[in-house]
């Protein structure tokens, strides 16, 4: 494997799929994680992330000096480069201005990771610093115009410096840089294959959970739904799937689930229909962070009791979740890798029942674990729903839930979710939805005068949900849409479409 360092969160991920996307497993660790600890691991390279600081500032982050004599090849990228040649004993310094986007790098060595490249290449930069000494022993190796040492190496310890991003898309021969890396340099093996991912959770949950039982909460979610397959694969009905059913859920949601899960041998699926629970306490309610709440509240109760009775009838060792790559790995600036239990998931039981906690998918990003999910048979169509909230149609649904407006939304998000589809547009949105507006304005039907809700849609594109912009929707695609939905959808006279980035408006309605 390849260990990243982590100097800023997202420079990390990115860099770890496209390392995981070439067939090596890689591996993210907090930046100042001791040498030692890295060579537990057995790498066969670190990498150096990119990240927000700047080396000039006091205390900016520093990996372990030691990392330098493990005698493994490392890369630093950006921040990473910086602080490499800086700890080495060259010199940084504020750079006269600032690069930022598509610039022309020169190659002046073909060696290490710029062999088979050519000796221009467009890549793509972004930092204020820069290189101004090498250390002893190190070579330049590309400039650009604003910046002499762009990239740099030290080719007897197969230490290598980039001031560019080869992880992103405008760097255009970025993968073939990493791929000089990994296997020219650092003799990686291609063996981070999906089936064998699969394989090999299947043995890790075998070893853990020998004979025992595991209670796993289904959400209607990617996650919880391949965690739970890759469970039940292999301890069989000993794993005790509880769904919770909020009446917040989309169309249909829970019998598609249910039912696949049930086709595909689930015998302990509990189904449990909380709907009326949910609906009284949000009775009345507007404010949207006291329905998120009641929603939070009212669920881990459902969900505990549904556990209480299980443990009635067996003994239950592990509580499955469906925790994923990303939800672990914090922020370079804390410097500590911790184990985030998801805010819904947040149940108090798990420490008073003594139960162990069960992460099978923990290691994967989100593409991966559709991909497992593809291998063990999951229907597309489950596996690449858009995201959908905790608090489900509650923060969509602005102002007062009431079975009514329920209804209405569930109907109009079908309609626009199944034109969506129809026209081939579902899956290059990120997160499309219909929200429902709490007032009633004039239309004309017919001969009469109509008084009904506003339905607002909602489509945007997006990488993690932090910023969006909105999805360009052909014009010819909205009229269909906004013509089915007035057509088919009972209480709605006046579709929306929401043009609003994020920021400033969130994605979500409340
Ligand atoms: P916002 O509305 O904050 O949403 O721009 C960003 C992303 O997060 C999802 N979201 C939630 N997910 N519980 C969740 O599990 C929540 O309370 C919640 N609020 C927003 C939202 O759907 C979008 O993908």
């Amino acid at each position: 494997m390849v260990i990243i360092l982590n100097f800023g969160s997202q420079f990390a991920h990115l860099i770890a799929r496209r390392v995981r996307d070439l067939g090596v497993k890689a591996e993210i660790l907090p930046f100042d994680t001791p040498a030692s600890e890295i060579q537990k691991h057995n790498p066969v390279g670190i990498i150096l992330s990119g990240g927000p600081a700047s080396v000039l500032e006091k205390g900016s982050p520093r990996p372990d000096k030691p990392i330098f004599k493990i005698g493994i090849p490392v890369l630093g990228i950006c921040y990473g480069h910086q602080v490499m040649a800086q700890m080495l004993g060259g010199k940084v310094a504020k750079g006269k201005h600032r690069e930022f986007g598509k610039e022309n790098l020169a190659i002046k060595n073909k060696s290490g990771i710029f062999q088979t490249l050519s000796s221009k290449e467009v890549v793509w930069f972004s930092h204020g610093d820069q290189v101004s000494a090498l250390p002893k022993g190190f070579k330049q190796t590309a400039s650009t115009i604003g910046c002499k040492y762009a990239a740099f190496a030290d080719l007897q310890n197969n230490f290598y410096g980039i001031q560019f991003h080869p992880e992103v898309t405008h760097t255009q021969h970025g993968e073939k840089l990493l791929k000089n890396f990994l296997f020219s340099i650092c003799k990686a093996k291609k063996n981070w294959r999906i089936n064998s991912v699969t394989e090999n959770i299947v043995a890790e949950v075998k070893n853990e959970v020998g004979d025992r039982h595991v209670v796993v909460g289904i959400s209607g979610g990617v996650d919880s739904l391949v965690a739970a397959t890759l469970i039940h694969r292999t301890i069989g009905n000993r794993l005790h799937a509880v769904f919770v059913d909020t009446g917040l859920l989309r169309k249909g949601e829970v019998e598609q689930v249910a039912s696949y899960l049930r086709k595909n041998g689930f015998r302990q699926l509990h189904v449990i229909d909380a709907s009326p629970l949910f609906l009284k306490r949000l009775k009345g309610i507007s404010d949207p962070e006291q329905k998120r709440k009641i929603i939070g509240h009212s669920f881990i109760e459902v969900f505990e009791k549904a556990i209480k009775n299980e443990l009635k009838k067996h003994t239950i060792a592990y509580l499955a979740q469906g925790t994923i790559y990303p939800d672990r790995i914090e922020s370079a600036s804390t410097s500590k890798t911790v184990a985030k239990i998801k805010s819904h998931h947040n149940l108090t039981l798990p420490e008073k029942m003594g139960f162990k906690i069960l992460e099978p998918i923990k290691d994967l990003y989100k593409d991966e674990v559709r991909r497992v999910g593809l291998t063990l048979g999951l229907p597309r169509e489950l596996l690449w729903r858009h995201p959908f909230p905790g608090p489900g149609l509650a923060v969509r649904i602005v102002g007062e839930i009431t079975e009514e407006r329920l209804q209405i939304l569930r109907e109009a998000d079908s309609v626009f979710i199944e034109e969506l589809r129809k026209a081939g547009e579902y899956e290059k949105i990120w997160q499309a939805f219909a929200a429902l507006l709490p007032v009633k304005v004039v239309g004309v039907m017919g001969d009469g005068r109509t008084y009904e809700y506003v339905i607002a849609l909602r489509a945007v594109d997006s990488i993690d949900g932090m910023s969006a912009d909105w999805h360009k929707i052909p014009n010819e695609l909205l009229e269909k849409i906004s013509s089915a939905i007035i057509g088919k959808v009972r209480g709605v006279n006046r579709v929306l479409y929401d043009i609003t980035q994020k920021p400033p408006a969130t994605i979500e309605y409340e």
